[in-house]
């Protein structure tokens, strides 16, 4: 038992699935994985561990940020051994041809987080994730035909900005959409030499306001779901 996860030792799988919605995390167990038992209700911050086609994975939420995120990677990779973190969720699109329900993978996670502000004395240190893991998953979606986009992503502290054009000096420079989440993943799962990818679905759009429903994030949520669970 952590502080914020109140699994016993060996109740959470090396490979974890990271929604930052714990009711996300709820649905991935009950969809997707089979048994699925739930191993964590502190602060309704649900986590599960079921199998999926024989493998342990498990399911966890993060909440919203890099700051609450980084309490359960941290938790997770020195409490319980994980060793593949994958985030999955959504995030806003910052170029033209992107659209709602456009899945893409994160190269790397540039960010304005304070966290790796004051990890790195404000140098630049240019968070990635782990190349097999990457690999695996375009690897995957082209069999499957899930049509992806791979590049840089955009970590942010802020969801909502004052400052509407503050968007544009990242697309400018080819990042493909942002998020809240991604840069402190990558940068705690290099510091323990484990895995880590972000798995992204497109909800909403910088450049055309436009918005998903929940009916269909529901629906392109599921190829998200299928690459992470077909990549450990
Ligand atoms: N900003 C930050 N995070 C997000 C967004 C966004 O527009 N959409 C989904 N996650």
């Amino acid at each position: 038992m952590s502080l914020h996860i109140e699994a016993k030792k060996g109740e959470i799988a090396e490979t974890v699935l990271l929604p930052g919605d714990p009711l996300r995390a709820k649905w991935i167990a009950e969809t997707f994985l089979e048994d699925p038992f739930c191993y964590n209700r502190v602060r309704g911050m649900l986590g599960y561990t079921g199998t999926y086609k024989g493998k342990l994975i498990s399911v966890q939420g993060s909440g919203m940020g890099v700051p609450s995120a980084m309490i359960y990677y941290h938790e997770l990779i020195q409490y319980y051994g994980a060793k593949n973190l994958i985030r999955v969720g959504t995030a806003g699109a910052l170029q033209k041809d992107l659209q709602l329900g456009n899945i893409v993978l994160g190269m790397a996670a540039s960010t304005n987080s304070a966290i790796n502000n004051n990890t790195f004395s404000h140098s630049q240190y240019a968070p990635t994730a782990n190349y097999q893991l990457l690999q695996q998953a375009a690897n995957y979606a082209n069999k499957m035909k899930i049509p992806f986009q791979a590049g840089n992503i955009l970590t942010s502290d802020i969801f909502y900005n004052d400052d509407a054009e503050d968007y544009k000096v990242w697309a400018k420079h080819g990042v493909l959409c942002v998020e809240m989440e991604a840069a402190g993943l990558y940068t705690i799962a290099a510091k323990h030499k484990i895995n880590a990818l972000a798995i992204l679905t497109i909800s909403d759009s910088l450049v055309t306001g436009e918005k998903s429903s929940s009916k269909e994030r529901e629906s392109t949520f599921s190829n998200m779901i299928e690459i992470a669970l077909n990549i450990t």
